[in-house]
């Protein structure tokens, strides 16, 4: 859970600098910035099913209430 946020402070972060940079025209800056961005998305999405797998494990291991 921990890791996620600090995911979503990533894509705030970068998602606002690339804006920034296309605002002052720095279209080689903002292509970069966007494509760390993606990859920040990207990251936050196989966290997510590694989050929702490990739960579905969990909830397969309890045992079965009367
Ligand atoms: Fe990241």
């Amino acid at each position: 859970m921990q890791r996620k946020k600090v995911e979503h402070y990533e894509i705030s972060t970068y998602g606002g600098l690339a804006q920034l940079a296309e605002t002052l025209g720095l279209n080689e800056i903002k292509e970069l910035l966007g494509s760390t961005l993606e990859e920040e998305k990207e990251t936050d999405e196989k966290l997510s099913a590694i989050a929702e797998n490990s739960v579905n494990y969990e909830a397969a291991e309890e045992p079965e209430a009367l």
